[in-house]
């Protein structure tokens, strides 16, 4: 898969227009975008129409956590919309997981993700709402969670990327937010790694907001985003082949 169809960019905005402007100033080799609660809610539908219109995929970040109906009838809306991805929280258990997948059987190109643990949270929040274990167990026990109930794929944060990859299943998609770019890295901010590292790890997809939509020229950043990645994957293969001739 090509680096440009494995970011996902953010749009992370308070309204159409603005998230479209960025959208046009990408271009055509930005392909996957992410409608988060705010720019939904700000705009309804319309952007997601607007997005589907322009030939781009939609990642709709919905965070779904209600009973299992419900659940069903947002993943339906979703479908009908033409949607690529929807996520549910795992934290919802197994009943509500396959209720998503279930309802998202009608439509092919869609992909239910089951959010691990939110990036935000720390030990100290789990142990708030009665979880009893670390970040990286409560991690685990969702993946494989959602990985049971058939979901397509996962959201976790890049810290937890490298173990998931290892344990859970080759064609599972893994999608992980918290990425800066090299030179950015805030070292107060465990939870985050560049795009190389993330996709190193075993990420399918990376989801990119400020880094590249509060650039100076966000089609510049996007472009050297995806250029170094191909550099980087030309080294990866060439590397692997030296050690397979020796
Ligand atoms: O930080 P950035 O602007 O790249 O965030 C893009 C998206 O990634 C946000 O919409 C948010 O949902 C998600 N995110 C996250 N955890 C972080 C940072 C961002 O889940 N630590």
């Amino acid at each position: 898969m090509h680096p440009a169809s494995r970011i996902i960019i953010a749009l992370d905005f308070e309204n159409l227009a603005t998230a479209m402007h960025l959208v046009k100033q990408l271009g055509d080799s930005a392909k996957f975008y992410k409608v988060g609660l705010q720019l939904l809610t700000a705009e309804g539908p319309s952007v997601v129409q607007a997005l589907i219109s322009a030939g781009k995929q939609v990642f709709l970040d919905l965070k779904l956590f209600e009973i299992p109906n419900s659940v069903a009838g947002a993943v339906r809306a979703a479908g009908q919309l033409g949607v690529s991805m929807v996520t549910v929280h795992a934290m919802a258990g197994s009943t509500v997981l396959r209720a998503a997948v279930e309802a998202a059987r009608p439509f092919p190109h869609l992909k239910i993700l089951g959010l691990t643990v939110i990036s935000s949270m720390r030990e100290a929040d789990l142990y708030e709402v009665g979880v009893k274990v670390s970040i990286a167990e409560q991690g685990i026990r969702l993946a494989q969670l959602a990985t049971a109930a058939a979901c397509q794929g996962i959201v976790a944060s890049p810290q937890e990327v490298a173990l998931l990859r290892r344990i859970l299943p080759t064609e599972l998609l893994l999608v992980t937010p918290g990425i800066q770019l090299p030179g950015h890295l805030k070292n107060d901010q465990a939870r985050i790694c560049t795009p190389e590292q993330a996709l190193d790890a075993g990420a399918s997809h990376l989801v990119i907001g400020r880094s590249i939509s509060h650039s100076e020229n966000p089609a510049a950043t996007f472009s050297a985003i995806c250029e170094q990645l191909v550099v980087a994957s030309r080294q990866k293969k060439s590397s692997l082949l030296l050690q397979t001739q020796t």
